[in-house]
């Protein structure tokens, strides 16, 4: 099992899209153990996105992000981070394919709905940031009939 760090993106609150987004996280059996809104702070935004630091898009990305409040989502299922982010599809909506929710929600290449963490690893480190009392510890009760146990 792994757990996963979703962001809606300020465009997916404007735009009203929170409960279809999170509609399609839930009926592909992923298990919210966070959620939380909040403005993100210039400073979280610098760590989270600390690998992007001096691309062009840098300073537009952290205004867009900091612009209006987001939602954090922590998610949980079998290798969530992968199955996160085959949901949300290619980064840019003009490109990800229909069926996923870059697809078809989007064609902005600057607003693109979703962050997913893009392996285990970043998942840990983004999860600490905007999770750092921890997650919702507690077993849904169709875990037996949507995910394998072995
Ligand atoms: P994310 O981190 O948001 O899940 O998206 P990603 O892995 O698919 O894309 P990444 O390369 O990590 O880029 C992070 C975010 O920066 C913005 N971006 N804009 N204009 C551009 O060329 C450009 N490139 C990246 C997007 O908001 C992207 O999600
Ligand atoms: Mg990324």
């Amino acid at each position: 099992m792994q757990t996963t760090l979703v962001l809606f993106k300020p465009d997916a609150l404007h735009r009203g899209l929170v409960g279809r987004l999170l509609a399609r996280f839930e009926d592909k059996g992923l298990q919210i153990v966070g959620l939380r809104m909040l403005r993100m702070s210039p400073e979280t935004a610098a760590r989270h996105y600390a690998e992007h630091v001096g691309k062009p898009f840098y300073d537009g990305l952290v205004a867009f992000m900091t612009g209006s409040p987001i939602i954090a989502l922590a998610l949980r299922g079998p290798e969530a981070v992968a199955v996160v982010r085959r949901l949300m599809g290619r980064t840019f909506g003009i490109e990800a394919e229909p069926g996923t929710l870059r697809g078809d929600f989007g064609c902005s290449k600057s607003y693109n709905l979703l962050h997913g963490s893009d392996s285990p690893e970043s998942a840990e480190r983004e999860l600490a940031l905007f999770f750092p009392d921890g997650l919702e510890e507690w077993e849904p009760i169709q875990a037996p009939w949507f995910w394998d146990r072995d």
